[in-house]
């Protein structure tokens, strides 16, 4: 509660009273910057009559006295010379929504550079090929009556270079979505994964039917940054990843017995990774294995608004 100058009254939990100066100006608690807004509010509250609301920061007593946080705070007469006054407490809330956007910044970052890398591959390698092929194509026509053995020889040549652009295509697609996993789905994905590795792969796959695409995508995108981890950094040459299905939620384990010290980095894989599976609702947990190692589980619940691809 302030006085007609301002000045505070009484201040309740959590404000330490005897910390707060009864009578000292209210605004001495207040950031510099906030001081206007706050007046302001304070100002309309008494002439107006009405009560009045906004948002700035001010500080949280209950995390220690330096401590400054986000408030709703709200101001109302109570009799011609004194004001009372209240702030919730909204520093979580602003602090979920600004970690969340700046997640929604990463994937929409994360996309564009995917997009950019398709175009160069598609625009350095695949264009260029078809563009020599198609010269090659009008030259052979010209030949066929006129030296057909040259022309066969030609055509022979240009079945080998399609062939090539076509590998060429299929590992641009490959960079989006690996075949496997369109085809066959997660499991037949994380087959082809773990057969691919460097490393040891022990599999255990509890999942016997398709799931939502994005969940899918998710959870391989998951074990494929994992593996590559461990094979990087671990320092051991085995790990094990299994997926479970329970209450409509995908449960991805990666873990191995390696010298541990995983975390998610700014800018790193994992990163990455986390933001893709917060945005489907799930959630990734980073944690030491016991006794020693790298434990890393997903959980990601199905219903993410996704619809299951044709199996
Ligand atoms: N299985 C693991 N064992 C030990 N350390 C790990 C393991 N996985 C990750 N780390 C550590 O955690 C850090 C963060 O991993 P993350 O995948 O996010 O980034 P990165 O691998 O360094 O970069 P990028 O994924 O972009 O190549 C790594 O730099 C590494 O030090
Ligand atoms: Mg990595």
């Amino acid at each position: 509660m302030v006085d007609g100058e301002d000045r505070l009254v009484y201040a309740s939990e959590p404000w330490p009273l005897e910390e707060v100066q009864v009578g000292a100006p209210i605004f001495d608690l207040v950031p510099a910057e906030f001081v206007g807004p706050y007046r302001e509010a304070l100002h309309q509250a008494r002439t107006t009559g009405e009560t009045q609301a906004i948002t700035a920061r001010g500080p949280r007593p209950e995390h220690g006295p330096d401590a400054m946080g986000w408030f709703r705070a709200f101001y109302f007469p109570i009799r011609d010379d004194l004001m009372g006054g209240f702030g919730v407490d909204i520093t979580e809330m602003v602090e979920a929504r600004e970690a969340l956007s700046a997640s929604r910044a990463r994937l929409v970052a994360a996309g564009d550079q995917a997009r950019r890398r398709i175009e160069r591959d598609l625009h350095d390698g695949v264009q260029q090929q078809l563009i020599t092929q198609l010269m090659s194509l009008r030259l052979v026509s010209g030949l066929v009556f006129s030296d057909p053995a040259r022309a066969v020889e030609m055509v022979e040549d240009l079945i080998r270079d399609v062939e090539e652009t076509v590998d060429v295509v299929r590992d641009v697609a490959r960079g989006i979505h690996p075949a496997a996993l369109t085809q066959f789905g997660l499991v037949a994905a994380l087959q082809s994964l773990a057969a691919r590795s460097t490393l040891e792969v022990a599999l255990r796959c509890e999942v016997d039917r398709r799931l939502p695409e994005a969940v899918e995508i998710g959870a391989y995108f998951l074990c494929a940054e994992s593996l590559t981890n461990v094979a990087k950094y671990a320092g051991t040459c085995r790990c094990s990843v299994s997926t479970t299905l329970a209450e409509d939620t995908l449960r991805v384990e990666i873990s191995d017995e390696g010298v541990g010290g995983a975390e998610v980095t700014r800018g790193g894989g994992l990163e990455g990774i986390r933001d893709r599976i917060e945005a489907l609702h799930g959630e990734l947990l980073v944690s030491e294995a016991s006794p020693h190692g790298t434990r890393i589980v997903a959980t990601i619940p199905l219903a993410a608004g996704m619809t299951a691809p044709e199996s």
